[in-house]
């Protein structure tokens, strides 16, 4: 399009509700009609919350966006529509969903209530780690949906995280996409808990079917599961919040990952190990993986009462495996992230409580069942 048939700038909307605004929505309705007043304002300030989203995610149209309480319940939603295949005789029993093996707790209950309840049938694949290319990952990938074509098995859903939760990886979600459309899967949905702010989201590039990702995450919003107290006013704030906010989006990205990167290098060479995977340099995620030493199984770490409340343990969630690539026995992995709550300073201190525990001979055995 050239400049001359370029329409003329719309005029620039009014961020927030303005009290101009809330003056005329009253003056539309009697006192009694408060409600129908509030939800006026509510959708009002809804549109304009959506119409920020859009632009951050290159999504074509505000009506392809909408606000939910949490990823939990945008997976829901899918999941139903999908349980309707089946309801309505589109999908036949056996009919498959293929999804990481380590996809999120909630995700694969819901998978369970309404994917495999009403006669689906789940393809897990194994998540390679610590890893070493993203080829690994679409490789897996690859072989499973190849797996359910041999087994004549239909593929109704994809579920693909954009970030796995643990561990910590950064999944090239473009390329799996492709491979499920040209494998015939019928609907992709990426699982972007972790995605805006943390990584790049748009929506036109990864041509997913769904896409949901929580703006109270790495986008710094307040959670709007608590729709009551957080306003939606406040969400459109928070929103507008990240523009100026050290380079925006770009800068928030860079400033997580920059710092994420710093302390994972750092952990790693005074543990004398690695990171378990190397894609967190290109993608640029605030989460990361170092190898410390010899804990036996997967457990939740309260490194806390170590460093006698000064940081945050969920920060430090300690993965392990029995089982490692090549049947190698692998040990522990500390998921680091760098947040508003969470500095380089703690992890000084998370570095030395660990050595310490090293140095002490430290094992699992030693902690509580639980
Ligand atoms: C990959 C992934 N999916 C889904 C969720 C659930 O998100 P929410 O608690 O917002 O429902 C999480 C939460 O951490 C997650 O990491």
């Amino acid at each position: 399009m050239n400049a001359t048939s370029a329409p003329a700038a719309a005029p620039p909307q009014p961020l927030f509700i303005t009290p101009a605004e809330i003056v005329s929505e009253f003056s539309h309705h009697t006192p009694l009609s408060l409600a129908s007043t509030m939800a006026a304002l509510l959708q009002l300030g809804m549109l304009r919350s959506r119409n920020v989203i859009k632009d951050l995610i290159n999504a074509d149209h505000v009506d392809e966006v909408s606000i939910v309480d949490n990823a939990t319940t945008a997976v829901s939603i899918v999941l139903q529509h999908i349980a309707w295949g089946f309801a309505e005789g589109r999908f036949y029993p056996g009919d498959a969903t293929v999804m990481f093996h380590c996809a999120y707790g909630a995700v694969k209950k819901s998978v369970e209530a309404y994917f495999v309840r009403t006669g689906g049938y789940v393809i897990e694949v194994p998540l390679p780690f610590p890893l070493y290319s993203d080829d690994e990952i679409v490789q897996e990938f690859r072989q499973a949906l190849e797996k359910a074509k041999q087994n004549n098995r239909r593929v109704r859903l994809a579920i693909i995280d954009h970030v796995t939760f643990m561990p910590t990886v950064v999944i090239p979600v473009k390329q799996i996409v492709n491979i499920c459309r040209s494998a015939g899967v019928d609907h992709i949905f990426i699982d972007a808990a972790h995605g805006i702010g943390c990584v790049d989201v748009d929506m036109k590039q990864i041509g997913a079917d769904f896409y949901t990702s929580n703006l109270h995450k790495w986008l710094f919003c307040p959670p709007s599961a608590t729709f009551d107290s957080c306003t939606v006013e406040g969400l459109t704030k928070a929103l507008l919040c990240i523009i100026p906010f050290e380079g925006g989006i770009d800068g928030i990205k860079k400033r997580n990952h920059d710092a994420v990167v710093e302390m994972g290098e750092m952990l790693a060479k005074a543990w004398g190990t690695h990171l378990g995977c190397p894609s967190v340099f290109e993608h640029g995620y605030g989460g990361s993986a170092c190898l410390f030493g010899s804990v036996e199984r997967s457990t939740h770490f309260e490194v806390t009462n170590i460093l006698e409340g000064q940081v945050w343990c969920r920060s430090f969630d300690i993965l392990s495996s029995t089982q490692g690539r090549g049947g190698r026995s692998i040990y522990g992995y500390a998921q680091i992230s760098y947040q508003v709550y969470n500095k380089v300073e703690d992890y000084y201190k998370f570095r030395d409580a660990i050595s310490q525990l090293v140095q002490n001979a430290f094992t699992c055995a030693s902690l509580p069942n639980s």
